[in-house]
């Protein structure tokens, strides 16, 4: 086997039996539409990876390395979910969504200590998110994230000028977003960030710094603009109708 086609697999699968298992499994039921196809995948694919009662994944799911993947009762996979779970692993709680097209992927070609991507329960993933785990990223239950969130669990080394910047590793911190937060869409989540719980992160934000319990942070870099505790929002302030 030539050495591209060696790495090839291994980008795909833990091993080559489980490339032709996954590869089967999804050549023959992942096209099939509607309620039908759900109610096949539900039943076929947990030949490949770990689920907790009925999951709903749509047609044109694509996962690779499946025996990394653990979906939770009532998970609901979008046409065009892209799951990618290197070593570490993707799990998904239970009734969480994840989007139309969006991509998860681990990304740990190079055995990290703490690749991961964990979602709680009753979380959503927008459509179009990007999350790359190659430090971990645990996002708790409850949790909103809008259309074209990028969280980004990475950052390339770059100090040696003589050198390419491809060529100098990377560092992986890692990124927590707590229970019962709304990340704005096409907010940018950056390596080594806490967001706390109930915390509000404003549509085009640049995430650099942590951002405790209850607050909203807007803007690039983001910056705190209130407390939600200290500097509550009263509802009667509400003009207009909540559904
Ligand atoms: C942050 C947000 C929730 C508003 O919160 P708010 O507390 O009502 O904020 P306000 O409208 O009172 O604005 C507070 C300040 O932040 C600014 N601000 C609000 N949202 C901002 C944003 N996304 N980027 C930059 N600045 C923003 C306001 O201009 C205001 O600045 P000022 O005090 O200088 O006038 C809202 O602006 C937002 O970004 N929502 C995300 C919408 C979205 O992504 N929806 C789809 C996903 S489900």
């Amino acid at each position: 086997m030539s050495d591209q086609l060696r790495l090839y697999l291994s980008r795909q699968a833990s091993t080559l039996p489980r490339y032709v298992g996954e590869q089967l499994l999804q050549s023959c039921f992942g096209w099939v539409p509607g309620l039908i196809g759900i109610g096949l995948r539900a039943i076929a694919y947990r030949a490949m990876m770990r689920m907790n009662g009925i999951v709903a994944i749509e047609d044109g799911v694509r996962i690779r390395f499946a025996d990394n993947v653990r979906l939770g009762r009532g998970v609901y996979l979008d046409h065009g979910v892209y799951l990618h779970a290197c070593p570490g692993g993707i799990s998904i709680g239970d009734g969480s969504l994840v989007m139309k097209n969006a991509i998860l992927h681990v990304y740990n070609f190079r055995n990290l200590p703490h690749s991961h991507i964990t979602i709680g329960q009753r979380s959503l993933i927008g459509e179009s998110c990007i999350l790359r785990g190659q430090g971990g990223i645990t996002i708790g239950d409850d949790v909103y994230l809008g259309t074209l969130v990028q969280v980004l669990a990475v950052n390339h080394v770059f100090h040696d000028t003589t050198r390419p910047i491809s060529m100098q590793g990377i560092t992986a911190q890692g990124i927590t977003i707590g229970d019962g937060s709304w990340i704005g869409s096409g907010a940018i989540i950056l390596d080594g960030v806490a967001i706390g719980k109930h915390v509000v992160i404003g549509a085009g934000a640049v995430v650099t710094k942590d951002v405790p319990d209850y607050c909203v942070a807007v803007g690039n870099p983001a910056r705190v603009v209130r407390n939600l505790r200290t500097d509550p929002l009263p509802l009667e302030q509400l003009t207009m109708p909540v559904y």
